[in-house]
């Protein structure tokens, strides 16, 4: 027989993924757009946080980040010439709504719906998320998560987006990480607003869950049938090492506290009881959840999304002590540190728990197809001497990640696509512009763009629909 395809010359058989799988890259408005005062955008949690001083590394700003509001269409352009076929971002809230209610902005609108058309020529599909943190400052004022009133005014919102784009965009996904805007916005204060109180982030938790069904319930009734609404949640595989039933109680309390407690009430099955049970000493946080809040909060969706990074590790402690860090009222878990190799933010490598991590979801996300909205890592990456950034590592973590999603696929997970994240280097919220998640580098000083290498395996992964069972070079 004779071939031309070099890949089975060499009798490398590809591990192909299903045939409407969909490829694609992630980021959000705050992270990229710049321009935080143009076009009659209000100010955001993030723009405050990061003007006070010791929040972002730095004194990072989200100014100029990658200038994306004024060279989008080159970014498009970008998109196109490596194949993708979606593109996931964010809607700044504080662009359609300067001041969170009332009064909206065309102009902010206007932007978006450039940005959609220019997609939508280039033949990439559209995935917008509704609120990636950049909550606008006026809501915070009166509250910001820990108010109830601001779920409603999300939804009001996000019905006025949908107004905009809603005859060419038919992916949604309502929040990004609502785990993140509430355990380290509200919870350890690492994150805008900055408030460190364990059972504000609680409430915050609810009140973002109460955002999510209402918004969605409003499109809902307000979307074609084709539409698909989703959600964003970051999710960790939790493991201990050991069996014993100390370990298996550690391992749930962080499982609870990380995946359950907004999984469990999103699809259909409430805040799990041993969740309401840890964290019953930190006061009745529960007060907040109002009769038919469940139900609105389990409002049918079409798809969950998937950001997946890396493992938690935990060890059985102390039943008395409470355990540092974001995870509000746990008490009894030491949290390990990372083990074998990292990336340079000094995250674990382990694509092994992604895939365990996805045939779980599967089965216990009440029938949702999964789309991996965000997986990636950061390296402190170079221009080098001929203009190429090569990338070894990003591109290994790419690699291996896409091979989990393809056992986890094997294994019978229903997963229907991969978004890298991200498209560009950007702001990395309290690490500023020192860790590069990028598939294309960005010079921050001349706005320059330049394809990493993991860029361009992630366009041959796309162009045949799959990748070599080993190695890297692709
Ligand atoms: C996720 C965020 C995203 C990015 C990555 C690295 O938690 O959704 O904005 O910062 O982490």
């Amino acid at each position: 027989m004779t071939t031309t395809d070099p890949d089975v010359e060499v009798g490398r058989e590809l591990l192909q993924f299903p045939p409407d799988f969909l490829w694609g890259a992630a980021t959000a408005s705050f992270q990229i757009e710049g321009a935080t005062t143009v076009d009659g955008r209000g100010t955001s949690i993030w723009d405050t946080f990061a003007a006070t001083p010791g929040k972002v590394l730095g004194g990072d700003t989200g100014d100029p980040a990658c200038d994306h509001y004024h060279r989008y269409e080159n970014d498009v352009e970008l998109m196109s010439s490596l194949g993708l076929a979606a593109y996931r971002f964010s809607v700044a809230w504080p662009r359609i709504q300067p001041l969170g209610s009332g009064a909206v902005e065309t102009r902010g609108l206007d932007f978006y719906d450039r940005l959609v058309d220019s997609l939508l020529a280039s033949g990439i599909q559209p995935l917008v998320t509704l609120y990636h943190w950049d909550l606008p400052q006026a809501l915070e004022d009166a509250g910001g998560w820990r108010n109830r009133d601001t779920a409603y005014r999300f939804a009001e919102y996000a019905t006025i987006v949908h107004g905009r784009l809603g005859d060419r965009v038919k992916a949604w996904t309502t929040l990004n990480e609502p785990w993140c805007s509430a355990f380290l916005g509200y919870g350890n204060g690492i994150h805008a607003p900055g408030i460190a109180d364990p059972r504000a982030a609680l409430e915050a938790a609810h009140h973002l869950l109460l955002g999510h069904g209402l918004a969605t319930a409003a499109l809902r009734s307000l979307a074609p049938a084709d539409h698909r609404l989703s959600i964003v949640l970051n999710f960790s595989t939790v493991w201990a090492d050991g069996a014993s039933e100390e370990h298996l109680t550690a391992v749930r309390k962080v499982d609870g506290l990380q995946n359950r407690i907004l999984l469990d009430p999103i699809t259909g099955r409430g805040y799990p009881e041993d969740v309401l049970l840890e964290t019953a000493w930190l006061g009745d946080w529960t007060r907040v959840i109002r009769d038919g809040d469940l139900e609105i909060i389990e409002a049918p969706l079409d798809w969950l999304g998937v950001n997946y990074y890396a493992p938690a590790r935990v060890a059985p402690a102390d039943g008395d002590v409470v355990t540092p860090g974001p995870f509000a009222g746990l008490r009894g878990v030491e949290l390990l540190p990372p083990r074998g190799e990292l990336t340079g933010f000094g995250w674990e490598q382990n694509a092994d728990a992604f895939t365990e991590l996805l045939v779980r979801l599967s089965r216990d996300s009440a029938g949702l197809p999964l789309v991996v909205t965000e997986n990636g890592s950061a390296f402190p990456d170079t221009v080098d001497g001929l203009g190429r950034v090569v990338d070894v590592e990003r591109t290994r973590y790419l690699v291996d990640h896409v091979r989990a999603v393809h056992r986890a696929i094997a294994q019978g997970a229903d997963v229907r696509g991969y978004l890298a994240w991200s498209l560009l280097d950007n702001f990395e919220w309290a690490a500023g512009y020192s860790q590069r998640f990028g598939i294309v580098h960005v010079d921050y000083e001349t706005q320059r763009r330049t394809v990493k290498e993991s860029a361009a395996t992630l366009s041959r992964i796309i162009r045949d629909n799959g990748l070599p069972p080993t190695g890297y070079d692709i």
